[in-house]
């Protein structure tokens, strides 16, 4: 089946690898934009403007694919899925009006609160006096997200009342949301829907914070795992129970089907499990661990999901084999953006067992690779423990150089230390 790709981060690598690893042929798929990272693996078009919905529709027909998979969040909001699947092409990904599950926080609570899905209590705010009459009501630690889209970079966690009312007057333009603190471990469970029919896949951890201990601002994520063999028996089915199911049932009875990968970023409270976040896209860089214990197809998965025949398809399969994956970031990341450097190590790296290296941001330049800012690559491992996945991570890790490059050290640890 000839695939699109749109996309151009380490997630958008981790989904080609997974799909060449479970049966697709790499010259079928064409990664638009790609990066020079992902061109090692497959075909990478920069040509295309990913955010052009006639573009990429033209593209896809002119091409003849049969599946378009979305990356990222910013195509969805464009609207991308939807000339394309009026052009009867394939999508996996959802349309504009489904995509506001993650693009709108005050649409997801509405449909959450329709749907009774259990969330974290939260004021809509249009004024920064109500902003501050919220966060007085709730207490610190003060919660405070921005209602659009803002690059990992709209939400706020903190004790500083001052810092959360500054975080507010930031986005107040656009509207914010202040909700109750959670407290608890964190969750990312990502589902396939055909609009109907949910699957799960595999629990992850994601973390958030830029520094070791959990220090420092957020971020996309610096890291992440999977399996969570802490999470107690029959977790997955009762968020499919609690919160895809009603969710997907939701958006269809709107007359918004939700088609494509729905992330259910979750906190297990002691009064149970709370929603905090839904994401309409794989999450990065929890896909680089679920994709790689991935045994079952891939292509075949998305089909169905695109086609509305999860229904014909059994639940997929995972290995027993852990995986770790450690994010090397630009200096200055998240905060400010480094000069294009010079990135080196990465076939050393992919040498040590069981680890894989996931390019997020990367161009060539007379052979050489240049790290271009950011969350720079993933370097994903596996093995039968987490103590020799991590330890397989960071050898890896260790192995690339990258001028002011920085990782969070304590990835996985603590299931390590209590493996
Ligand atoms: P979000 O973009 O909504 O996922 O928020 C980013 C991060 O902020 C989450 O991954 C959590 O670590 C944290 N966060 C969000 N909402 C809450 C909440 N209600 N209580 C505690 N932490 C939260
Ligand atoms: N890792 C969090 C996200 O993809 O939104």
């Amino acid at each position: 089946m000839k695939i699109l790709v749109l996309g151009s981060g380490a997630r958008e690598h981790a989904i080609v690898k997974a799909l060449v690893r479970t049966g697709t042929v790499s010259a079928n798929i064409v990664v638009a934009p790609g990066n020079a990272g992902i061109a090692k693996d497959a075909v990478c078009d920069p040509s295309l403007n990913m955010l052009e919905p006639a573009e990429v529709t033209a593209y896809a027909l002119a091409g003849n694919f049969e599946l378009v998979i979305i990356g990222p969040e910013a195509p969805l909001i464009a609207g991308v899925a939807d000339p394309l699947r009026a052009a009867g092409i394939a999508v996996f990904g959802p349309s504009k009006a489904a995509a506001a599950l993650e693009g709108s926080k005050s649409f997801a609570k509405e449909v959450m609160a329709a749907a009774g899905v259990p969330t974290g209590m939260a004021h809509e705010c249009s004024t920064l006096e109500e902003v501050e009459r919220a966060i007085d009501q709730f207490g610190a630690p003060y919660v405070i997200k921005a209602d659009g889209l803002a690059a990992g970079k709209g939400v706020i966690v903190t004790s500083d009342r001052s810092a959360a009312m500054e975080h507010a007057a930031k986005f107040i333009h656009q509207g914010v949301l202040v909700e109750e603190f959670l407290d608890g471990q964190e969750v990312s469970l990502f589902f396939l829907s055909d609009g109907k029919t949910v699957l799960p896949l595999t629990p992850a951890q994601d973390f958030k914070r830029a520094y070791n201990f959990d220090e420092g601002p957020n971020t996309g994520g610096m890291g992440s795992y999977s399996p969570l063999n802490w999470l107690p028996e029959g977790f997955v089915a009762e968020v499919q129970a609690t919160v895809a199911e009603p969710t997907v049932r939701e958006m269809a009875r709107m007359g918004n089907p939700f088609v494509g990968l729905l992330y259910c970023g979750l906190i297990v409270t002691a009064r149970g499990i709370r929603v905090i976040e839904f994401n309409a896209r794989f999450g990065d860089p929890e896909t680089q661990v679920v994709l790689r214990r991935l045994n079952s197809s891939l292509e075949a998965l998305l089909h169905k999901s695109a086609t509305g025949h999860l229904d014909s398809i059994v639940e997929p399969d995972f290995s027993e084999h852990v995986a770790v994956a450690v994010v090397l970031a630009s200096e200055g990341y998240p905060d400010t953006s480094a000069p294009d450097r010079p990135l080196r190590g990465i076939g050393e790296a992919e040498e040590v067992e069981g680890v894989e290296v996931c390019v997020a941001a990367a161009r060539e330049q007379d052979g050489e690779l240049y790290a271009t800012g950011g969350r720079v690559l993933s370097v994903v491992a596996t093995a039968k423990t987490f103590h020799e996945a991590r330890r397989r991570a960071y050898q890896g890790v260790c192995t690339i150089e990258l001028e002011g490059g920085f990782y969070r050290t304590d990835i996985a640890r603590k299931v390590d230390e209590n493996e």
